[in-house]
């Protein structure tokens, strides 16, 4: 199914300029070595993903979704094969371009929130402007991602004082303090009761209409496959299912 979000007239250009899809990724493998055995996790994975739509990442516990989440993030490199993220091959890019590129196009959320216990959620949302090259490093983006988000009360607390689900709205107002084109989440609802967890989800939903974001998330959570675009089923580092 194709959306038709409200994109903001910046989004508009950088669609125009770029083809439909986002991430292309042909043919990817991923070893990993255990002693002298290399385990294969991935196993040869292709798949497109259009821009401004909403995947989930489905499939059993260490089925490799994770592994590949890192990969589409420009986090970990496969072993093989190719991948593109807005129209750019990142496969052998050198870390340090990679580092620039991930900052300004991609944010992930991790499902243990990463967070840096000893700031403040504000200050945590800043950590990222300070590695980018955008010249508004001001806390008022920051503090504006945390109104995203619905934080606006919580701005100095630690993270020790907050909840679980509070956490995880910090980590993703970190994750778009950069204005990424591409959203990574490893389940972001796993650690959360039913509702917090809904409440995420529309923040996502609303989060890609308002601010023309494509996502893509691993998750367990069935709910999740009501609003979803599309599903990648992996079992045993193979896309076994693609429904969109
Ligand atoms: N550093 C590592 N060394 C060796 N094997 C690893 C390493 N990291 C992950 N694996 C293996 O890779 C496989 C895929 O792991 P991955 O974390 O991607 O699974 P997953 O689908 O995310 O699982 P879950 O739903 O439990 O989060 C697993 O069998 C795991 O044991
Ligand atoms: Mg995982």
């Amino acid at each position: 199914m194709q959306l038709t979000p409200t994109l903001s007239h910046q989004t508009q250009q950088k669609a125009v300029q770029t083809p439909n899809d986002i991430v292309q990724v042909n043919h990817i493998t991923r070893e990993l070595a255990l002693g002298n055995e290399q385990i294969p996790i991935l196993r040869g994975v292709s798949f497109a993903i259009p821009r401004y739509t909403w995947t989930a990442i489905m499939g059993p516990s260490g089925s490799g979704k994770s592994t590949l989440l890192g990969i589409l993030a420009g986090l970990d490199t496969p072993s093989s094969g190719q991948i593109s993220v807005d129209g750019v091959d990142i496969t052998h890019m050198d870390e340090t371009k990679l580092a620039r590129f991930r900052n300004e196009k991609i944010g992930m959320v991790f499902q243990s929130f990463n967070l840096i216990p000893t700031l403040t959620a504000l200050e945590n949302v800043e950590v990222p402007l300070f590695a980018s090259r955008n010249s508004d490093r001001s806390a008022a983006r920051a503090k504006r991602m945390l109104e995203l988000v619905r934080l606006s009360d919580r701005l100095n607390h630690r993270p020790n004082q907050l909840s679980g689900g509070q956490q995880q709205r910090v980590a993703i107002a970190r994750a778009l303090v950069n204005e990424p084109n591409l959203l990574i989440a490893d389940e972001p609802t796993g650690n959360l009761d039913s509702a917090t967890g809904e409440a995420i989800l529309d923040l996502f939903d609303n989060l890609r209409r308002e601010l023309g974001l494509t996502i893509v998330i691993a998750t367990h959570d069935p709910a999740v496959s009501q609003r979803v675009d599309g599903i990648l089923h992996l079992a045993d580092g193979l896309l076994v299912e693609e429904s969109r």
